[in-house]
């Protein structure tokens, strides 16, 4: 079932997602070489907390950590540890926040240093394709023309869509109904109706769309050793909410008058 939201409560979406954002802001300048996950990690917990919310991934199914840190192959799912960032280095960090009962979800992929131009135009097709995902998201639209938003982006610039991850309608939970692919044809699926909201998320690999699962059970990895980058926001669907981004730190034009 997928849920319909209040104004009320897209507010408080809002309200974690703006935590997640300031969280991911604030973590850019720490993203160095020499820097570590685990360090990164720490610090973040600390200011979600200190900000009233919770780490939304601590627990959630047995999960350790409070951000998930994937560095260049790695696509999602890493677990912030003690290996130094170094120079050339993607970083994706995937931070969730619960708040007064309701969940924000937003990852971004930094670079450490200079990175080669071809996995810098990784990053900026991968966020592209975010954008044009969140831009197919409108009342009356169905699920699938996200994915597909997003995979003729990726692939007319010649990267591949990992296939076995999904976005995920969010609120009282982190990860609800509607599943929402990074792939497809348009058209299909649940129509998206006002007051819908989910993670868009595209994990895009810069050679082959195949992963596998490394030993800790939680790392997910190109098969190939080539890099990847992620890109996740929270959004409401419905024209009449102007920030429809809610995780991007914007809110004083959140929704507008109403008859
Ligand atoms: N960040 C993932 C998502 O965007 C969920 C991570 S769950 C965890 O849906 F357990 F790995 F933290
Ligand atoms: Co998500």
């Amino acid at each position: 079932m997928v849920n319909i939201r209040s104004k009320r409560e897209v507010e408080q979406i809002r309200e974690s997602g703006r935590v997640v954002y300031e969280t991911l802001s604030t973590l850019e300048e720490r993203i160095v070489s020499g820097a570590s996950g685990k360090e990164l990690d720490r610090f973040a917990e600390e200011f979600i907390r200190s900000q009233g919310g919770e780490p939304a991934f601590k627990g959630y199914m047995g999960y350790p950590s409070s951000l998930c840190i994937s560095i260049n192959e790695e696509v999602v799912h890493g677990i912030p540890s003690n290996r130094p960032f170094l120079e050339g280095d993607i970083v994706s960090v995937d931070c969730g926040v619960l708040k007064d009962g309701y969940y924000g979800d937003s990852a971004r992929t930094y670079s450490v240093g200079t990175i080669r131009p071809e996995v810098r135009n990784l990053m900026r097709i991968t966020e592209e394709a975010l954008y044009l995902g969140i831009d197919s998201a409108v009342e009356g639209s169905h699920v699938s023309d996200i994915g597909h938003a997003v995979q003729s982006h990726v692939e007319a610039n010649g990267f591949s869509v990992v296939r076995e991850l999904v976005g995920h309608g969010i609120g009282r939970e982190l990860h609800e109904d509607p599943q929402v692919p990074n792939y497809g044809s348009p058209g299909q699926g649940v129509e998206l109706k006002e007051g819908m909201c989910i993670a868009i998320e595209p994990m895009v690999n810069l050679g082959d769309k195949e992963i596998y699962t490394k030993d800790d059970g939680w790392t997910i990895c190109t098969r190939d050793g080539e890099p990847s980058a992620h890109y996740e926001h929270t959004i409401v669907v419905g024209h009449e909410y102007k920030g429809r981004i809610l995780t991007n730190g914007v809110f004083e034009d959140t929704v507008t008058a109403q008859a």
